[in-house]
């Protein structure tokens, strides 16, 4: 049940996709620097609801600045950051939040110990009674991080079991889960599959999905392409903190995003020198089933 099938989008009827309706998220012509470095320069993007926009770059090309500025976390040096088609200027994560604008981050806020429902209402836990005698409600807690969990199709054996023993796809599914039960529109993943195998990435990207057609708008950064195609339904490279691609997928095969992410041009000169057809100087690696370096020639 890890595969990825990718069904066609159709945004819900209910998540205020009319035709004048204005996307959920806009930047124009963003930029953001730190004293002398320019992280992000003139970075224009849309983010609808009911699809799933990809965010691809290399190491350092601007990527969790860009997430950082759309969370609340930085402001702008420069351009207009619009949701809903209002001018926004967020001090903070919490009035990003209250717009329903959620991260999931790669370091997840879970304590490992405490059960999966525990953690499923961390820092919104629900309490019952008055007074100095309120409690926690566990069994209504228990209930609907169940409830919700089975609704987004996510089968855990067990919510009693500490987060801790869940794999690294289980605990990511688990945060998206609580994001969208907790009325994220948006939603924010910092590179949710970077550190994960292949099975695991793909439990994911399932979730991905499940997200987006819950209605909502899915921000998902990743330096795979293979991982965005999957899911993508928007895409958009950054390089060097500026836009090298913004198109949908009608525009583009997974082999045109591979070529931007390997550097293209560059890597079409690489290929070129490396087929000159010199014999190395240097002993091949001992490596069985191998041959040549490990660069991606199409
Ligand atoms: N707080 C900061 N202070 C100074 N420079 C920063 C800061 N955050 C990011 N940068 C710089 O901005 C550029 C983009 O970084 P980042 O957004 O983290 O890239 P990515 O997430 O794509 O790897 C890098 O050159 C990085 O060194
Ligand atoms: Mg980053």
């Amino acid at each position: 049940m890890s595969t990825v099938t990718r069904t066609e989008t159709t945004p819900r009827a209910d998540a205020g996709a009319g035709p004048e309706a204005a996307p959920l998220l806009e930047l124009e012509g963003v930029g953001k620097t730190f004293g002398h470095i320019r992280a992000l320069d003139g970075i224009s993007l849309t983010v609808g609801a009911g699809e799933v926009t990809c965010i691809l770059g290399d190491n350092g090309a601007g990527k969790s600045t860009l997430i950082k500025i759309i969370a609340g976390l930085y402001k702008p040096t420069s351009g207009r950051y619009l949701v809903d088609g209002e001018p926004v200027d967020f001090s903070s994560p919490r009035q990003a939040l209250d717009r329903g604008i959620a991260t999931v981050y790669q370091d997840l806020a879970m304590v490992p110990l405490m059960p999966v429902w525990r953690n499923f209402f961390l820092g919104s836990e629900l309490r019952k009674g008055v007074g100095p005698f309120r409690m926690l409600d566990s069994v209504r807690m228990r209930r609907i991080a169940d409830e919700e969990l089975k609704k987004m199709g996510i089968d855990l054996p067990d919510i009693e079991a500490p987060v801790g023993n869940l794999s690294g796809g289980q605990r990511q599914v688990v945060a998206i889960a609580r994001a969208v039960y907790f009325g994220a529109r948006v939603l924010i993943l910092d590179e949710p599959t970077a550190a994960l195998g292949v099975k695991q990435s793909g439990v994911v990207l399932k979730y991905v999905n499940a997200a987006r057609d819950a209605g909502l708008g899915v921000i998902f950064i990743t330096h795979n392409p293979h991982h965005a195609y999957l899911v993508g339904d928007h895409f958009a490279v950054i390089k060097l903190g500026e836009m090298e691609l913004d198109q949908p997928r009608s525009a583009l095969t997974l082999d045109d995003l591979t070529h931007h992410m390997a550097g293209g041009a560059e890597l079409d000169a690489l290929q070129h020198e490396l087929k000159r057809g010199e014999a190395p100087e240097v002993e091949p690696p001992h490596d069985a089933g191998r041959e040549g370096p490990d660069v991606q020639t199409r």
